[in-house]
């Protein structure tokens, strides 16, 4: 597999709930969490993942590594297609991606002790290579724990701390890839940036690709190579960080860019966004963005536009031409 390659790279992909009723829980509709995505990570870089709550940013980071089933579409893996494989060879997969939840409380077992939840992979993949103090001891340092605290219990550590066995935890496998969901959204600012530091120096020193998920545009604009901005299930605008964040085109882009201070980054305050996102079991016709867009047409409520690469990215909306 060439290094260029992307890691991962999804196809048409769509994750849908079952919306249920009545005593025989016939299916009445479905929620369109994620509805027609297509994107690719490359290889030892982070793409940020942006949107309102509800846009199906979790839904999206689940499915990638096989946490949610996929409804059509496709998502390969260096190359291999997840719904391809067989069962031994997605557990061989499975120890190579990993996720990193908002809240380490609840993520991590209270009855385990730092140890056992740390070296737990390890021992269920057969990859101990020494004991499991050892390996214990040696992760709580790779994430700037104190090694003597292994015998400690998750309730006994602060938020960071906890956020920083949920690393431990994630990396003690050796993956390549991380779905960083929303990691430090439930820590105080002060520790944030110590826990995101921590998150780069280790995607440095173990080659990492990550999918950052974030409510926070700054934070995702600071550690991104790139961006993809989804709403109701679908990516509006995806590229490269200096392009998508520095000059967006779409104008939900916009209205996330103008809504948060970001350094270096010009607001334009006339685009900050009102109204409710619609329901992802009904989206709108047309372009799912039309009934709050402040720059709507007649053409994008009967239209979906098509993803078109446009001045170095690509944007989902009738506003743009395809660069020629
Ligand atoms: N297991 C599930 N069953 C049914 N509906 C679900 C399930 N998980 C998510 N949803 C719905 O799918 C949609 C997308 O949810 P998701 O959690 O992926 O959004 P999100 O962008 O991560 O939101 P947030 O920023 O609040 O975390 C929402 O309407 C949500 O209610
Ligand atoms: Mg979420």
């Amino acid at each position: 597999m060439k290094n260029d390659s992307p890691i991962l790279s999804v196809k048409d992909l769509k994750t849908w709930f079952p919306i249920r009723r009545g005593i025989l829980a016939r299916t009445v509709g479905y929620v369109r969490a994620v509805d027609g995505v297509s994107l690719d990570i490359d290889r030892g870089r982070t793409l940020g993942l942006v949107g309102e709550s509800g846009c199906g940013k979790t839904t999206l980071g689940r499915t990638l590594i096989g946490l949610e089933p996929i409804r059509s579409g496709t998502v390969c893996f260096e190359g291999k297609d997840l719904a391809a494989l067989d069962r031994a060879e997605v557990r061989r997969l499975r120890k190579r991606m990993q996720i990193i939840f908002q809240d380490p409380l609840s993520s991590l077992n209270p009855r385990m002790n730092v140890l056992d939840i740390v070296t737990e992979g390890l021992a269920a993949f057969q990859m101990l290579k020494k004991s499991r103090r050892e390996h214990a001891e040696e992760l709580m340092a790779d994430v700037g724990l104190d090694k003597d605290a292994i015998h400690s219990y998750p309730h006994e550590f602060s938020g960071g701390q906890r956020q920083r066995i949920s690393i431990a935890r994630a990396v003690s496998l050796k993956p390549d890839f991380i779905v960083c969901d929303e990691p430090v959204s439930s820590l105080d600012v002060s520790v944030q940036a110590q826990v995101m530091n921590l998150l780069m120096d280790l995607k440095e020193r173990y080659g990492l690709s990550y999918l950052f998920i974030s409510h926070d545009l700054s934070v995702v604009s600071n550690i991104s190579d790139q961006v993809a901005v989804m709403y109701l299930g679908k990516i509006m605008e995806f590229g490269d960080v200096e392009a998508v964040i520095g000059r967006p085109l779409h104008p939900y882009t916009r209205a996330l860019v103008a809504a948060v201070p970001i350094p270096g980054i010009h607001r334009d305050r006339r685009r900050i966004l009102h109204g409710e996102t619609p329901s992802p079991a009904d989206p709108p016709s047309g372009c799912p963005f039309h009934t709050r867009c402040p720059e709507v047409m007649p053409v994008c409520a009967r239209i979906e536009p098509d993803m078109i690469r446009c001045s170095g990215r690509q944007v989902r909306c009738h506003l743009y031409s395809p660069d020629s």
